[in-house]
């Protein structure tokens, strides 16, 4: 299990970016959302608060295996339950929501530093769709954040894999998403952060393959 080394002040949040790219996103697969979920959501505060402002009234639920992310969400108003993601009693908990955003640790300790392959992480990609999709029946989107250096390859196995076991399922998008500062809103050169595969049972099986943020100039969320 990997969790925040709460000593070490080098947390790897979500940069602004990548949140923005992923409203934008969500605006052209689910127009009219109105649950947000996020499965290992860490500080979700950033993330909340946005889309809240972008997404209008929408509800939105956290999860995280670590009772003080809990502490510190609640402290911030945010609804948050402590638990594992892939305890099916905990899930039921999300069957509800529109769309679940699910973003496993990616690196040791959660700090961004010494990075995950696709294989290494934990709870698994697959283990996470197979619990939603195939034991719980969901029926929602699932935007799985993989690791910055999955293959193509590595999202075949996992198509394969998820709908050898449940063929209704797709992938309508894959997101590569760039951006040239950390989640503490540090500047460096402009880089790719996250791979992400959005899932559905209700969408084609396009596998559009979008890159946003490529470049320096604002992201398509600030350009609104
Ligand atoms: C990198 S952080 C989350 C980042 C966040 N998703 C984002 O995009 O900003 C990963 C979180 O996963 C949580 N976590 C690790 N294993 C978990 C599990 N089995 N179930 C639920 N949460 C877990 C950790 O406690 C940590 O807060």
């Amino acid at each position: 299990m990997r969790t925040v080394n709460h000593d070490r002040n080098s947390f790897a949040k979500t940069n602004i970016d990548s949140i923005h790219h992923r409203i934008s996103i969500l605006r052209q697969l689910l127009p009219k959302v109105n649950t947000v979920a996020e499965i290992c959501c860490g500080d979700c505060k950033r993330q909340y608060e946005l889309y809240r402002k972008e997404l209008g009234d929408i509800s939105y639920r956290g999860l995280d295996i670590d009772p003080q992310m809990i502490k510190k969400n609640k402290a911030n108003q945010i609804d948050c339950i402590c638990g594992n993601a892939l305890d099916a009693q905990v899930m039921k908990n999300f069957l509800h929501a529109d769309v679940i955003f699910f973003g496993p640790p990616l690196s040791d300790h959660c700090d961004g530093h010494t990075l995950l392959q696709f294989n290494e992480v934990n709870p698994s990609f697959l283990d996470f769709l197979r619990l939603m999709y195939v034991d719980l029946k969901y029926d929602g989107l699932i935007n799985c954040i993989c690791p910055r250096s999955t293959s193509l390859g590595d999202i075949t196995w996992l198509y394969n894999e998820i709908t050898g076991l449940d063929k209704e399922v797709k992938v309508p998008l894959i997101h590569y998403s760039h951006s040239n500062r950390t989640g503490n809103d540090e500047i460096h050169e402009t880089r790719l952060k996250y791979i992400e595969v959005w899932f559905s049972k209700k969408h084609e099986n396009n596998w559009e393959i979008l890159k946003l943020g490529e470049t320096d100039s604002p992201s398509l969320g600030t350009q609104e």
